[in-house]
């Protein structure tokens, strides 16, 4: 079997498209234009990348992006203030701290300090709370991107066995509770689960979330299984040319390809849903705001 390549670049566009339409709308018949303010805490280079890139795509779908850059040695007082700042300004309708924190900061209150409609990622312990108790929320940008990839092929999950490989609060953990939203029979594996290969190959879903290069190898996907391959790995390259490096996922993509009925490829898969899905919430929390 050839696994069909889901194929999350296509999709993003799709969203995106959709989003655009949206916020002419919010112009044209109501004079507002959504505004997503993205924070920046200190010079990480994956996440400067990731921030242009959120930056850029809110303005290509006609948002207001008001990009924050704060030194790596900024104090968590004059991080709080800005968070306040941004809650108060109502042309501001998503706000979006970049993770990881350099480590004298505490994520879990900056997160906590962001205004739960405001706050895009989802990440907000109210936001948490009301996912888990299956009410309207705001929906962490990766897993529903994931969610909305798995329901585009399969139509129903009703009843399908969901493996989530990885127990990330960003990730694995909402993963699982919109699986479960959906009627899947959901496993959250992680490093310590035990006979790990076997409980993969049950899955009729595998959602592989642990940030480590190829870990899922292909045998331990079960024939015709929908893979999910959330990781975004960098790794030398030497076949390329001396230096030069690319990016895997957290699956052995050539190897479960052989065997998945569908599979997302790395890069093009997860990756661009999670920002089509940022600016979706944005959108959202800007109509929500403004009844
Ligand atoms: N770092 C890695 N993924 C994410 C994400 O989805 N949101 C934020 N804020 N930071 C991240």
């Amino acid at each position: 079997m050839t696994a069909t390549i889901i194929d999350g670049k296509a999709f993003a566009a799709k969203v995106r498209e959709q989003v655009a339409g949206h916020v002419s709308r919010l112009k044209e018949e109501h004079g507002i234009t959504p505004g997503l303010a993205v924070v920046l805490v200190g010079e990480d280079p994956a996440s400067q990348v990731y921030v242009r890139s959120k930056g850029k795509q809110a303005v290509e779908v006609g948002m207001n992006s008001y990009e924050h850059k704060l030194d790596a040695e900024t104090s968590e007082a004059d991080l709080l203030a800005l968070i306040d700042q941004l809650n108060n300004d109502p042309a501001v309708h998503g706000i979006l701290v970049q993770l990881p924190l350099p480590a004298h900061l505490d994520s879990d209150l900056v997160i906590n300090a962001i205004d739960p409609a405001k706050d895009v990622d989802g990440f907000h312990i109210s936001n948490v709370g009301l996912l888990g108790t299956g009410q309207k929320s705001m929906v962490p940008c990766t897993p529903l991107g994931c969610l909305m990839m798995l329901r585009d092929h399969h139509g129903s999950l009703s009843g399908m066995n969901a493996v989530v490989v990885g127990r990330s609060n960003i990730v694995g953990k909402p993963m699982a509770q919109l699986l479960l939203g959906d009627s899947c029979t959901v496993t959250i594996a992680h490093s310590r689960t035990k006979d790990l290969p076997e409980v993969v190959r049950r899955a009729d879903i595998v959602v592989a979330a642990v940030g480590r290069p190829e870990m899922v190898p292909g045998d331990w996907i079960k024939e015709g299984a929908t893979v999910i391959d959330v990781g975004i790995n960098r790794i030398d390259a030497p076949e390329k040319g001396e230096g030069k490096t690319r990016l895997v996922g957290d699956v052995a993509f050539s190897d479960a390809s052989k065997v998945a009925g569908a599979i997302t490829p790395v890069p093009g898969g997860v990756g661009p849903m999670t920002i089509a899905c940022l600016l979706a919430n944005t959108v959202t929390a800007c109509c929500r705001a403004n009844g």
